[in-house]
């Protein structure tokens, strides 16, 4: 008897999304497994909106960008309904069985990896698939997307350079990575930026000030400052941990939920901050600076050769641990071959890039200032 397998993609959207649904749905026709897709993440669940992903829909759309179900960041949880949030588990597990569907594929980012455990929690038979243009998923070496991403921002540095150099300014390039600076640190290494600012280590604006009128005294005129959107300055960083702390601190109910508004505020009054910091630095410096943020141009158009690689891999690996009913499991990739992390290692945790990771001492030994006053 054929198998149904229903395979949603949640959270942004990443180069490679379809080159995966590919590769499984391509793959899976060797283990007489059916597909059907859920639409626009898990709100597609909860509303039973279905795609049934035959060979004919699966086919051409390997170097598609974006994902030909749409995504959503909405959470079965807190499903936002008429302006309210409202818990939607039931009715998913509900639609689960109603499809007679004897597994759910979830492609996504952290937050999917924490939704799809939930669904898990709930008995459904779950197995993910890491993508995330941050690449900052625990448990594998790598994510679909993120190397879409770094040759975008890396062509954008180097595109840069040019009109940095010929009017003698700072150009500050804000670069995705909420939490985790893999893809400005990455960028910024391939494109030779000569300051990169990442989350993981908090900058000191004087620093970068001083680096730059360094360069300057030597006769280079101009400066790449490659930031991740969030990195934060050394002050704000001080209130950010002391907010997360509020946050762990507060108990429960409306002490917890205030304090989760004092975070979500700070939060919002970052935006911008990248701004702040090219502001920051033609007044500390004199040059006259510049700011590009590159925004969703990273997470557009067509998956890299080695996204699309890394995308069939992942996917075509899927049928496989799916006959073996290895749920609650996520596919990642481990050196030359693929390997299951269970779920419960995965949610909560994010990858951070580790302050000794040699791509971090690379950029020190190169020369590039990275907003402390560490040496290797
Ligand atoms: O998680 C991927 C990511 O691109 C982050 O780098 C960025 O902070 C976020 O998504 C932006 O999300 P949205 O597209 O929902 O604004």
């Amino acid at each position: 008897m054929s198998k149904k397998i229903g395979i949603l993609t949640a959270g942004g959207d990443t180069p490679g999304l379809n080159a995966a649904m590919r590769g499984l749905g391509k793959s899976a026709r060797d283990f007489n497994m059916e597909l059907i897709g859920f639409y626009q993440g898990f709100r597609g669940l909860m509303e039973n909106k279905t795609l049934k992903l035959d060979q004919k829909t699966l086919s051409g759309i390997l170097t598609l960008g974006g994902t030909i179900l749409g995504t959503s960041r909405d959470k079965p949880q807190k499903m936002l309904i008429d302006g309210k949030e409202q818990d939607m588990t039931e009715i998913m597990v509900e639609h689960y069985h109603k499809n007679k569907l004897d597994a759910l594929v979830c492609l996504g980012g952290g937050g999917t990896q924490k939704n799809a455990y939930h669904l898990y929690q709930q008995g459904l038979n779950i197995i993910t698939l890491p993508k995330t243009i941050d690449n900052d998923i625990v448990g594998t070496d790598i994510s679909f997307g993120y190397d879409t991403a770094l040759g975008i921002a890396t062509e954008a540095i180097d595109r840069l350079h040019s009109t940095a150099h010929s009017h003698h300014r700072i150009i500050v390039v804000e670069i995705m990575g909420h939490r985790a600076g893999w893809l400005a640190l990455g960028a910024g290494v391939a494109g030779g930026a000569d300051v990169i600012l990442i989350p993981e280590i908090p900058y000191d604006v004087r620093l970068v000030a001083s680096a730059i009128k360094k360069r300057s005294k030597e006769g280079k005129h101009f400066s790449i400052v490659a930031v991740a959107e969030g990195a934060l300055s050394k002050e704000d960083h001080l209130v950010y941990d002391g907010l997360e702390k509020l946050v762990e601190d507060a108990g429960k109910g409306e002490p917890k939920r205030q304090a989760k508004q004092a975070l979500l505020n700070f939060e919002l009054g970052l935006r911008g901050h990248t701004l702040r910091l090219a502001t920051q630095l033609e007044e500390l410096t004199g040059l006259e600076s510049r700011l590009t943020i590159l925004g969703h141009l990273q997470r557009g158009g067509t998956p890299s050769a080695q996204d699309r690689i890394l995308a069939t891999r992942l996917g075509t690996a899927c049928p496989h641990y799916i006959e073996e009913k290895q749920f609650g499991n996520m596919v990642a990739i481990r050196g030359e071959d693929t390997c299951l992390v269970p779920l419960k290692d995965v949610v909560g945790i994010k990858k951070a890039v580790p302050l000794d990771h040699p791509l971090v001492q690379s950029a020190r030994r190169v020369g590039t200032c990275l907003g402390d006053d560490d040496t290797i």
